[in-house]
């Protein structure tokens, strides 16, 4: 709960590009939170395709119906990131049992880092269950159609970045 008795929820993750499965997972906790920070890790030892910049804008405008969503970016630990933005809730999609195991660690992680916080997991709509930003990236690349997996202004980027038209 932040200074306005509003609660805020934090979905933190690499976001290279955003796609739709992660849009419903925003649009699930926006109807639930009073506030949602979308934030966008930079992350020196993953190499990224978009810049964190880039990253940032097509989540802005693939968020942009939804009030209460902003956007972000943050380094380092997310607990720390966390405490500067005063929210408790951290904010995970899980599209399939192999998630599970992977973010079951990450929240106990967190959780022995800082016991205030509490992770909330929201599953993804079945259609997006196998939707990946590395998967999305390849099968563009390789000329396969990403349409209805990614925010129109991904496509366009996606275009622009490998210079194609799918
Ligand atoms: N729809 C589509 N794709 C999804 C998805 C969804 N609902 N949920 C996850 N994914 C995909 C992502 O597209 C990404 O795919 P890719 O690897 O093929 O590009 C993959 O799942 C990983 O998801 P992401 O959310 O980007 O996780 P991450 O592992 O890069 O980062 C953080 C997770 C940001 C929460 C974590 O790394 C972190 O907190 N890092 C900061 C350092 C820290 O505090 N460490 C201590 C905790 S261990």
């Amino acid at each position: 709960m932040n200074q306005d008795n509003k609660i805020s929820a934090v979905y933190p993750g690499s976001f290279d590009p955003v796609t739709n499965g992660h849009v419903y997972i925003a649009e699930r906790a926006a109807s639930i939170f009073d506030e949602l920070t979308v934030s966008i890790l930079y992350n020196e030892h993953k190499s990224a395709t978009f810049s964190v910049q880039e990253r940032i804008e097509m989540a802005r405008e693939a968020l942009k119906h939804l009030k209460n969503v902003k956007i972000d970016c943050f380094e380092g630990l997310l607990v720390d990131y966390m405490k500067h933005v005063g929210s408790r809730v951290i904010i995970r999609g899980l599209r399939a049992m192999s998630d599970f195991e992977y973010e079951f660690q990450i929240a106990l992680m967190n959780r022995q880092l800082a016991p205030e916080l509490e992770t909330f997991f929201i599953v993804t709509d079945p259609k997006y269950s196998y939707v990946s930003s590395s998967g999305v990236r390849e099968v563009f690349h390789f000329g396969g159609t990403v349409q209805g997996l990614v925010p129109d202004c991904v496509f366009k980027k996606l275009s622009e970045r490998f210079n194609i038209k799918n």
